[in-house]
């Protein structure tokens, strides 16, 4: 489902409903703790400030543990950190059943270990976890999560959580596409004129082949095969704005009808 919105403002409205619905849909098919895995970067501050608020009140936090599908490897305090975002937002204040924060302050193999630990813990004996809803934002780059274009995490299907090479100035860790994949539902949120080639190469009907694929792209067509082949595979939403539309013909269409009617 591809909803298309005026301006950031209005990405993080929707993707606040988006969450409530997807969380409060699924505490109420089952009585076990939900598994929310927050993304990084700049796009998710203004939902985090809304669930944070009374957007947010609805939603069932004291079966919620929260994780983060990447990290970048600093520490919690430094301005990079993807948790001290989230942190200070005040959504980390709700009352969770867990807050499981990616260790950036490790030595980058060392946070890998320890937080896959912490993920066999949650998903003891299985072979992947199933999140119940992954939030992902997409690089101008078609990045997901930290996995890059030509980095060995891109391509890793053994591991859960890898370190990466650096990327702007800090090495990363990071879930794999097999964990992306595996969830129950994942929420892009993608706003802005510098993604609308990302956004065209991963949503667009055209093929992309050989090393020249999106990491996106390469996510979305693993969720496709699993989809073909009658398997589990995730409910994706994208949350896109009108700029990030821009060069998908007939999103741009719809976002800029959405856009007259929000006048
Ligand atoms: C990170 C994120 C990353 C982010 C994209 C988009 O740690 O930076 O997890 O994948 O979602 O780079 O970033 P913006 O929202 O800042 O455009």
């Amino acid at each position: 489902m591809i909803h298309v919105v005026a301006d950031p403002e209005g990405l993080a409205v929707a993707g606040s409903r988006l969450i409530g619905t997807m969380l409060g849909g699924r505490a109420r098919q089952t009585g076990a703790e939900l598994s929310f895995v927050l993304s990084g970067g700049t796009t998710p501050l203004r939902l985090y400030e809304l669930l944070a608020g009374e957007s947010g009140d609805k939603i069932p936090w004291p079966r919620i543990n929260v994780f983060w599908g990447d990290e970048r490897c600093v520490p919690p305090e430094d301005m990079r950190s993807n948790y001290r975002m989230a942190s200070r937002t005040g959504l980390l204040d709700r009352p969770l059943a867990g807050v499981h924060r990616v260790p950036g302050e490790l030595i980058p193999e060392e946070g890998a270990y320890w937080y896959t630990q912490v993920l066999n813990s949650v998903f003891p004996g299985k072979d992947l976890p199933r999140f119940d809803l992954i939030l992902l934002g997409l690089g101008s780059d078609g990045h997901v999560a930290s996995l890059f274009q030509g980095s060995p995490g891109l391509t890793d299907r053994e591991h859960w959580v890898v370190p990466t090479e650096e990327y702007e100035g800090t090495r990363r860790l990071t879930f794999t596409l097999p964990v992306l994949a595996s969830a129950r539902g994942i929420l892009f949120l993608v706003n802005g004129k510098a993604k609308a080639e990302a956004v065209r190469q991963t949503l667009g009907k055209e093929r992309v082949s050989g090393g020249q694929i999106l990491p996106a792209r390469l996510l979305m067509d693993m969720i496709a095969v699993k989809q073909k082949a009658g398997w589990e595979c995730p409910a994706v939403s994208w949350v896109i704005d009108r700029a990030a539309a821009a060069l998908l013909p007939s999103l741009g269409h719809r976002a800029k009808t959405a856009a007259r009617q929000k006048g």
